[in-house]
């Protein structure tokens, strides 16, 4: 069969069961945040708790990074089922249930398997339609996976997409390597988005833009040294410290530019920002350069420590939750990570 012919029989045909709806593709549709949730794991780890097996101390932890605890996911809190918990509390805050769904994009470096996806996992245990695949862009994985979900939406791919951080870090830390093993934790958080048609300028709800960068050059200053195709090892996370912190303030600030300007806003405008939670002192950093004062940075790596993708969405969840993020408000997301990879989204909630 041609391509001509192809077209000719699917537009005389009904959709096939479980093929996408037919939409209006020249209506204008915005990406809306119709609900937020979060899992974080049950077991609960201090500095001092982790000090007694690691050769390092809770002073220096905090003054480098502001971290106090992290979670570490049990042997039964695999990406999957973290991502599938936040997926259930975002979809119950939304209204809406596995059907409503019709993608899935689960941002993630530590899926439970090299395929199937952990999205597809997360596929099934909603009960959702649609599509489902992993994405790939270490710590700046929400900020990639909701930017991707933001064009299908706007493109009519999808009416009903879940964004899902979900990391399991714990599983590739070097236990041995005191200078990694203390800033890492495990969690998830997801969004659900809803297509919404009619809906233009900044003021009005949805994701207003996104942008994303990437530089393959500085690759090695943050990877993991192993691969599951080298069974003999599986691969730690190894970091070039100094390096990521040189390059990581200037280029958020960079990003977070770029969408304040495609909108005509500034920082001024911004009612949260809600950074990657790598370290209190990059945090700083970016909110300094944008002159925000720190009542308007949603911090959680003091208590989450840096869970990678997940990070974001939930201190999101977190921030909405206790009523600090409200409905109308301008909050902006950013994100450095492994790649290296970097983003900034704008949403008006
Ligand atoms: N406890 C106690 N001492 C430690 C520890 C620890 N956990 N880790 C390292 N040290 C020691 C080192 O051995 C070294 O000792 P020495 O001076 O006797 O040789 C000393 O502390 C300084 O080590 P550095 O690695 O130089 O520490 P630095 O001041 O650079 O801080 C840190 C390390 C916190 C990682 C810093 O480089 C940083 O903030 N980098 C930003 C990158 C980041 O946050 N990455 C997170 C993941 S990437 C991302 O999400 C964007």
């Amino acid at each position: 069969m041609d391509r001509q012919t192809a077209t000719t029989v699917s537009a005389l045909q009904p959709p096939a069961e479980g093929a996408s709806p037919a939409f209006d593709r020249t209506a204008p549709v915005r990406a809306v945040l119709a609900g937020i949730g979060a899992y974080l794991p049950l077991n609960l780890v201090t500095n001092e708790a982790l000090a007694e097996r690691v050769d390092t101390s809770d002073a220096w932890i905090r003054e480098r990074t502001g971290i106090r605890q992290r979670y570490l996911a049990a042997p039964h809190e695999t990406c999957a089922y973290m991502a599938t918990a936040a997926a259930r509390a975002a979809l119950a805050d939304a209204g809406a249930v596995g059907s409503d769904v019709d993608a899935i994009i689960l941002g993630t470096s530590t899926p439970d398997q090299a395929f199937p996806s952990t999205a597809t996992r997360v596929q099934a245990e909603l009960g959702a339609g649609g599509f489902a695949f992993d994405l790939s862009a270490a710590c700046s994985g929400f900020v990639y996976a909701l930017s991707v979900a933001d064009a299908m939406l706007r493109t009519g791919q999808a009416r009903g997409c879940l964004v899902i951080g979900s990391e399991v870090f714990s599983r590739i830390m070097n236990w041995q390597d005191r200078g990694t093993c203390v800033l890492f934790g495990d969690g998830a958080g997801a969004v659900f988005l809803r297509a919404a048609p009619g809906l233009a300028g900044p003021q009005t709800p949805g994701i207003l833009s996104t942008r994303l960068h990437s530089d393959g050059r500085l690759g090695d200053i943050l990877y993991v040294d192993g691969s599951v195709g080298r069974p003999d090892r599986p691969g730690h996370l190894v970091m070039n410290g100094r390096e990521v912190f040189r390059h990581a303030v200037h280029l958020l600030a960079g990003a977070v530019a770029e969408v304040l300007a495609d909108n005509g806003l500034t920082a001024a405008d911004v009612d949260w920002l809600i950074p990657h939670q790598a370290n209190a002192r990059i945090i700083e950093g970016v909110s300094r350069r944008l002159g925000l004062p720190a009542e308007r940075v949603v911090i959680t790596v003091d208590r989450h420590a840096n869970t990678s993708a997940a990070s974001i969405p939930l201190a999101l969840a977190e921030a909405y939750a206790d009523g600090r993020i409200r409905r109308g408000q301008l909050v902006l997301l950013e994100a450095l990570g492994g790649g290296l990879t970097w983003g900034s989204a704008l949403v008006r909630m």
